[in-house]
């Protein structure tokens, strides 16, 4: 099959020759220090190189001029010192003959002036951009030399540091907020005709083409069809793409369909979980067709087949797979060596992109080694110097995670799992319609463990005595929580749990309040549930925001089913007491801002508080066990072997991780279990 697949066949760009046709498309993961890709960020690109990626596209937005501020730790194209860390980072890829790029933008009024320089952000004519909230100043004449200039500067410094070429990022950034009639409605030389909106791309590129040499490519990430009221659209689009190539200027097209000016609206760019498959790929086609150009395109084509179709049937010349590689460096090899089953899945969840807003860099749900390559393991290669008996409680993603790790690296694993299937809380979390692909976190870890001979024990609640029954050297417990909703001053009786409803084992009232004090998915998780069911419905927390730990991208699918349903939001509250009055329940609701307390009757409270720990048969094995249960964090930490032996009597070695420790999140619990075990 590899000799003919079309992904596998090569790729001419002028004069680079691409080995194949996957690439990832540019995305900032918040990895730089001081604005420079160093260690960290060439170890994660080195990965994806080296196991077969054709081209990267680094960076994300690397910044060209000191107004366009990082507002997601970008790189800083516009300092000198860039060059040698792009040099190395270029060298590591190239090592591996993977093409590397890098997209330069000036993010005009999308980003803040709160930091950094504080200098004001600008825009063609001032309107502000929802997402970043600044009010940018209006783009003056010295503006526009300064940063014509400063693209070309930061061109030629990424030409010096030995990249292939560059793009540029147009769609919501400056260059093509001149082009839209939505950012630009200015009545002078840069407003009005078409030809006026494109003349500051012009200049750039003019700017750009006198400072590298005529190989350099150089090429439009640009958006093709705003689909927005007033906005660009797919004629003046494909227009746009026409007059771009007939400039001989540039050399390919990376296209996109949509606008980023809202968190809602960039997730139709970026489909996250639940969200229709390679929704733009056929429009992407399309603008192939009618350019005759090289076109590149990367919109949740999460998997080999659709990656497959894309290059097949000619819509596209280089598929981007850019979350999916994120899950996966692996992906090229594994296809080339026909195990294409062994992928990990990209499950759409997002937490990789939602965490560079949230936490300032990207980490996958599922796969705790990408962003970590200098410490973790992709592939767990090291086999332990001796087998052993390996014990793992729970078959939750801490358990599976454990399981997997432990059996690849040769012990003998054998999982007690107390209900009829695996996948703890990710099994649930599953069961809301638009969360259904988080099973794939579950079922490649099942395939994984079979594969690697882990001997799974399900309907089985193990106590002490039987775990011991199979005389383990290593016990670790990831038996997972169980909700907790004795949070309030009186009535928890009177309250079911956010996981009850999900799970369907209790059924939604007719007038529910849903307290959300966890501000995480569960919560909102359970209030689509009952809005579905048509339930009058008040979700009420002590935030300031809803569910402040879910980021901006994953909010969305939970807003656009519950504002239909007329749900009421209610913040800043807290609920203090529930009593029974009547047939209702009285909820009394206070506040952490004052004595202002509130009433409500409803036929259901829901409260949402985290998990509290399954521990029981952990603490029942502490005192047996030779470590007491006790990590030693710096070993965890240094990528050492565990080596405490509080009770030298101890025949065996005992650890805790995911929510059998503290309720914490998939990635949380999956990371636990992979430092934990790989030193083993
Ligand atoms: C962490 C992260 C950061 C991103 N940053 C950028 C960026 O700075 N510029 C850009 O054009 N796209 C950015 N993207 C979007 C990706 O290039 C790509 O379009 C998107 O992830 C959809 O492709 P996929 O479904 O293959 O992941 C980012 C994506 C991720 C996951
Ligand atoms: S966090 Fe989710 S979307 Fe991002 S790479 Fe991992 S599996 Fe894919």
């Amino acid at each position: 099959m590899s000799a003919n697949d079309p992904l596998l066949q090569p790729f001419q760009l002028k004069q680079l020759t691409l080995k194949n046709r996957l690439m990832t498309t540019s995305h900032e993961p918040a990895y730089t220090e001081d604005g420079m890709p160093k260690t960290r960020y060439r170890l994660y690109h080195e990965a994806r190189a080296r196991a077969g990626v054709a081209m990267t596209m680094t960076a994300g937005s690397a910044l060209v001029s000191r107004d366009s501020p990082p507002a997601f730790g970008n790189i800083l194209a516009y300092r000198e010192e860039v060059v040698p860390w792009m040099r190395e980072l270029a060298d590591s890829c190239h090592a591996e003959d993977c093409k590397i790029m890098i997209q330069l933008t000036h993010l005009g009024r999308r980003a803040h002036w709160n930091h950094s320089d504080w200098l004001p952000t600008l825009s063609p004519s001032g309107l502000r951009e929802p997402a970043h909230r600044a009010f940018p100043k209006i783009i003056e004449d010295w503006d526009i030399r300064r940063i014509v200039d400063d693209y070309g500067i930061a061109a030629a410094h990424m030409e010096a540091g030995g990249l292939d070429g560059i793009e540029l990022q147009c769609y919501g950034h400056l260059i093509d907020q001149f082009w839209s009639p939505v950012t630009n409605f200015r009545d002078d030389d840069w407003g009005g005709e078409l030809d006026n909106r494109l003349q500051f791309t012009r200049l750039v590129l003019d700017s750009i083409r006198a400072r590298v040499s005529p190989e350099f490519i150089v090429g439009l990430r640009l958006v093709v069809d705003e689909q927005m009221e007033n906005g660009i659209t797919r004629e003046v689009g494909l227009d746009i793409a026409r007059r771009m190539t007939a400039t001989g200027q540039i050399d390919f097209l990376n296209v996109i369909r949509g606008h980023i000016d809202t968190d809602a609206a960039l997730t139709d760019v970026i489909p996250v979980q639940g969200m229709r498959s390679s929704p733009h790929l056929d429009f992407a086609g399309e603008v192939r067709a009618d350019t005759g150009f090289a076109v590149f395109h990367a919109a949740r084509i999460a998997d080999v087949a659709t990656a497959r179709h894309a290059v097949a049937s000619g819509k596209l010349d280089m598929v981007g797979m850019t979350r999916a590689h994120i899950a996966d460096p692996d992906i090229v090899q594994k296809i080339v060596a026909g195990r294409e089953a062994d992928i990990r899945p990209c499950v759409g969840a997002t937490y990789c992109l939602d965490r560079i807003y949230l936490a300032g860099e990207a980490l996958c749900i599922h796969n705790p080694a990408s962003g970590r390559e200098e410490s973790m393991p992709h592939r767990i290669e090291t086999r332990a110097e001796r087998p052993r008996r390996i014990v793992v409680v729970g078959a939750g993603p801490a358990g599976l995670e454990a399981a997997r790790v432990g059996a690849e690296r040769g012990h003998d694993v054998i999982v007690f799992e107390a209900t009829p299937e695996a996948g703890g809380q990710v099994r649930l979390a599953a069961q809301s319609p638009h969360r259904r692909d988080l099973i794939g976190i579950v079922d490649w870890r099942i395939e994984q463990c079979d594969r690697a001979g882990v001997e799974f024990r399900f309907n089985t609640y193990a106590e002490a005595d039987e775990i011991l029954g199979e005389d383990p050297e290593v016990v670790i417990i990831a038996t997972g929580g169980i909700p907790d909703t004795d949070i309030l001053r009186a009535g928890n009786e009177l309250a079911v749990s956010s996981w009850d409803i999900i799970a369907g084992d209790i059924a939604p009232g007719k007038n529910v309040l849903i307290y959300d004090d966890g501000a995480d998915h569960p919560g909102m998780m359970a209030a689509d549930v009952v809005a579905a069911s048509g339930a009058r419905l008040e979700y009420v927390t002590p935030e300031r925001q809803i569910a402040p730990d879910i980021g901006g991208m994953n909010i969305t699918p939970y807003m656009r089913r519950l504002l239909p349903r007329d749900v009421r939001f209610t913040l800043c509250r807290r609920a203090l007491l529930a009593e029974r009055d009547g047939d209702g329940i009285r909820v009394t609701l206070g506040s952490d801002y004052g004595d202002f307390l509130a009433e409500r009757m409803v036929d259901q409270v829901i409260v949402e508080h985290g998990t509290l720990p399954l521990d029981d048969v952990y603490y029942a094995l502490k005192p047996q066990s030779s470590n007491l249960g006790e990590v030693d964090y710096d070993a965890l930490i240094g990528g050492r072997p565990q080596t405490l032996t509080g009770n030298p009597d101890g025949e065996f070695r005992l650890f805790r991780i995911g929510d059998a420790v503290s309720s914490r999140n998939i990635h949380a619990a999956i990371y636990d279990a992979l430092r934990l075990v790989k030193d083993l």
